[in-house]
This record gives structure tokens, C-alpha cells and sequence, in this order.
């Protein structure tokens, strides 16, 4: 089964950024630890990170018969991505909503999730560990 993983605008900046609420560990770290818990799943990851909406909705397009569903953290984007909302309408595929902070906890604007709308299940606040559980939930629920 492959996975598309995406990250939204500033998550390049992890460990550099707010690390009281985003921790201390980089992107690359992050990179590391979605190829390793995909590896233990027996499945296989495409991550990728890029601060503009409309390269993040091209990915989404090109996922349609490449691969067979979505884990993304749409960051900022989450809460104001029509385009990204209806990306994930368009190719239908599989898809799971990340954030590395508990969302719902923080400011009222973060509860907003217009990408949630086109996601079969949303985790907050797992830190990385939401990207593996956001796998599993995938393998259990699509497999491929
Ligand atoms: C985030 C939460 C968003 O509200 C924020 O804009 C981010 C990161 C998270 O992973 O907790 O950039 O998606």
C-alpha cells in the first residue's frame, strides 16, 4: 500500500519552531521516523513538505493512480483551504488529517478544519506519532 504524506507551510521549520508546542526535533527527523514506522507497517511512504497551496493541490491531483490514499498535515492551510478541501474531494482517495499539537486545545480558529471534510478521520496532538497512527488507521480501514 503506498501512502502519499504531505505537510503544509512551516513544518520545514520544525525544531526551530515554537519548540514549546512543536517540540525540538527537525523535519528530517520527522522524515526519518514516517519512513521507519512505515517500514514496520509493511508500507510504502512518499513524504513530502512544501509552504505553498497550490504545489501541496497538485501533489493531492497527481495521488489519483499513484497512490492509494493520503495522510496530511495541511498546517496553516487547515484552516482556510478551499483548494486543498477540494483537492481531496476530487481524487477521492483514502485520507487522514494529522496535527502534531492538539488543535482543539489552542486558539478557536484552529478547531476550523476545512480539509477535515474531506478526511475519514482527523488526529491531533499525537506529536509525530500521529503520522503512525494516521498509517495504521489507513492499513486497517483501505487496505490496498
Ligand atoms: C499544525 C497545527 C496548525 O494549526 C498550524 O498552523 C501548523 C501545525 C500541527 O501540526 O499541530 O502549522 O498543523
Amino acid at each position: 500500500m503506498k501512502i502519499l504524506v504531505l505537510n503544509g507551510p512551516n513544518l520545514n521549520m520544525l525544531g526551530l519552531r515554537e519548540p514549546g508546542i512543536y517540540g525540538s526535533q527537525t523535519y528530517d527527523d520527522l522524515v526519518s521516523f514516517v519512513q521507519q514506522s512505515a517500514q514496520e507497517l509493511g508500507l510504502q511512504a512518499d513524504m513530502r513538505q512544501s509552504n505553498h497551496e497550490g504545489e501541496l493541490v497538485t501533489w493531492i491531483q497527481q495521488a489519483r493512480g499513484t497512490a492509494d490514499a493520503i495522510v496530511i498535515n495541511p498546517a496553516a492551510y487547515t484552516h482556510t483551504s478551499v483548494a486543498i478541501l477540494d483537492a481531496l474531494l476530487a481524487v477521492n482517495l483514502p485520507a487522514v488529517e494529522v496535527h502534531l499539537s492538539d488543535v482543539h486545545s489552542r486558539e478557536p480558529f484552529r478547531r476550523v478544519s476545512y480539509c477535515a471534510m474531506a478526511c475519514q478521520h482527523v488526529i491531533a496532538g499525537q506529536g509525530f506519532a500521529g503520522y503512525r497512527t494516521a498509517m495504521q488507521w489507513l492499513k486497517e480501514n483501505h487496505p490496498a
